[in-house]
């Protein structure tokens, strides 16, 4: 079995820790931001009930400037987002050691709690893409206290090396007061609800480090935590890994090398040991402070590349293992999606054992974007999704983008309820590496009806046409079973034909179509749908270029 890895805040422990504290009663803090297991789907509850992150990750340097976030406060909230993904600046919290200046933070929660946004802060702290750009200068000025993760030529590399205890305390000693500072300042409001610890982390361009401090670890034996987990685990291992460990004897004791042999895959499992477990550390001492989810994100993997091609040692589903032996306090991992194949990657991330939360999206239009929204929240039970940059969106993206978020907000308690069950999936087209969209329609079976998507127009049975042409624009959407035969269908770019599927013999007909949108929770038609706009009977439109809901009753014939 595999270790189980999600962490729920223990609001309760959370509650013994923060009374010992003295800030904070044990009754408020059982109601601290964690995850909780609901009908087969995580969720994260905030102030005791499940909450769905409509976010919107800040460009980089946005959160650098309070007076620059007073531009983008009313941008985020015209787009119908609930939370805000922000960083925190490592330099800018701490530019003299152990001197503190929190104006930034207080800045952030402060315009969120004015403008009805929860936040996710994001601490940029040794690793911002690989790099560490965002250190202190006094840790950047001094390479003898602080090390530096060194290429196979010697050549000294902007990133802060995973090997050294400095470092770590550096690093684990601000966030600890960053922890600390918000517990302060929030645990009684919860505008922050999750933390994102590090950012992208990995190395590039070579797989490991490769310093004499890191030589000397490559070489002594494989920590026995890792060892233990492999043994424990070696049914449901990663296969590479399985493989590599395998093939060389499935060692315990022995070094990296003489455990999963000498190349570049096994630099990058060093890599990913090595900064997992100092992220690991990262947030083990946060949340002795302050107990909020904590996860990790990872940059993807471009086809064909290999370790030391991409940011290597992230929490990637192939070092998944690693990073939960390394890092058990970590919650889960997330995907960082800006490759058009974002299906097969939001897939790779939502596991038994990772729930989903998307905290960044991007380089695609807002419609695919808000129609990947649909689906992660739909079909794969995602906590969260969030868009990244979006104050940069063109107007006309925002509008869009917003409108996919209305639709969302609208379905957020019907959404929260059903996640797990089998009464909701999610749909879209999924597209390859290359962008290219796969239009083959798609099957959903849900209380007994078969529900036929379609990404083409239907032919013409009247003018008997052969083509059937894409439905312009993005295809994505989700559907909600309400009652026996009553559905909302809601998204972009479909058309959808119906069967009966528990009945042999039975054919599905459609009772009504109703547009419409939930105002305050209340269900409140527009126009009923039929004749020319749902094909004379034959089948539901979900109109392209718009996020629409439809309330659909259906019945059944012979
Ligand atoms: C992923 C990083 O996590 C973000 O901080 C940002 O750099 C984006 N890439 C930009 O594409």
């Amino acid at each position: 079995m595999k270790s189980n890895r999600i962490r729920w805040a223990l609001p309760i422990l959370g509650g013994l820790l923060l009374a010992f504290s003295g800030t904070i009663h044990a009754q408020q803090s059982n109601w601290l931001p964690h995850l909780a297991h609901n009908h087969g789907a995580t969720q994260i509850i905030v102030d005791g009930k499940p909450f769905l992150v409509r976010g919107g990750e800040l460009e980089n340097s946005s959160a650098s400037s309070l007076l620059y976030m007073e531009t983008v406060w009313p941008k985020i909230v015209a787009m119908h987002c609930n939370a805000v993904l922000a960083p925190v600046y490592w330099r800018l919290i701490e530019p003299q050691q152990s001197k503190f200046d929190f104006t930034t933070v207080d800045g952030l929660i402060q315009g969120a709690r004015q403008h009805h946004m929860r936040l996710v802060l994001l601490w940029f702290g040794s690793w911002k893409n690989s790099m560490s750009s965002y250190v202190p200068d006094w840790v950047k000025e001094n390479q003898q206290r602080f090390p530096r993760a060194v290429r196979a030529d010697g050549t000294s590399l902007e990133i802060l090396s995973a090997l050294s205890q400095n470092n770590l305390s550096a690093d684990s000693n601000a966030f600890v007061a960053l922890m600390r500072h918000v517990r302060n300042i929030d645990s009684a409001e919860h505008t922050v609800i999750m933390v994102q610890v590090e950012n992208e982390v990995g190395m590039i361009p070579d797989a490991r480090d490769h310093s004499a401090a890191a030589n000397a670890v490559f070489l002594s034996p494989v920590p026995s935590a890792l060892t233990s987990y492999l043994v424990s685990n070696k049914n449901s291992l990663e296969s590479a890994l399985k493989q590599a460990w395998e093939a060389h004897g499935a060692k315990v004791g022995a070094n990296w090398p003489d455990t999963f042999g000498v190349g570049r895959e096994t630099d990058e499992l060093f890599t990913a040991w090595t900064e997992a477990h100092y992220t690991g550390e990262v947030a083990a001492r946060g949340k002795q402070v302050y107990p909020l989810p904590m996860y990790v994100n990872a940059a993807l993997i471009r086809p064909g590349k290999l370790p030391g091609q991409y940011p290597s040692g992230a929490p990637l589903p192939h070092l998944f293992d690693v990073w939960r032996a390394a890092a058990p306090t970590i919650d889960f991992f997330a995907p960082d999606l800006y490759f058009p194949n974002v299906v097969e990657w939001a897939n790779r991330y939502a596991r038994p054992h990772n729930p989903l939360f998307i905290p960044e999206s991007g380089r695609a239009d807002a419609a695919n974007l808000g129609a990947n929204a649909f689906y992660a929240y739909g079909q794969l039970n995602a906590m969260g999704y969030s868009v990244y940059a979006p104050e940069f969106l063109k107007p006309e993206e925002q509008q869009t983008l917003g409108r996919a978020y209305a639709v969302i907000d609208q379905l957020t308690p019907l959404i929260l309820a059903n996640q797990g069950t089998p009464r909701m999936v999610g749909i879209r087209a999924p597209s390859n590496f290359a962008g290219t969209v796969d239009l083959t329609p798609q099957q959903f079976t849900l209380g007994g009806y078969t529900f036929l998507v379609h990404f083409r127009e239907p032919a013409s049975i009247s003018v008997g046409a052969k083509v059937e042409p894409e439905i312009p624009g993005a295809h994505g959407g989700m559907i909600i079973q309400t009652g026996p035969n009553d559905f909302l269908v809601a998204g972009t770019g479909m058309v959808i034909t119906f069967a009966a599927a528990s009945e042999p013999g039975s054919l599905a007909g459609i009772d009504s179509i109703w547009e419409g949108n939930f105002v305050n929770g209340t269900w409140t038609p527009g126009r009923e749908l039929n004749g020319d706009d749902d094909n004379q009977g034959r089948s539901l439109r979900m109109p392209a270029g718009q996020f629409t809901i439809r309330r659909v009753r259906l019945y059944r014939y012979r």
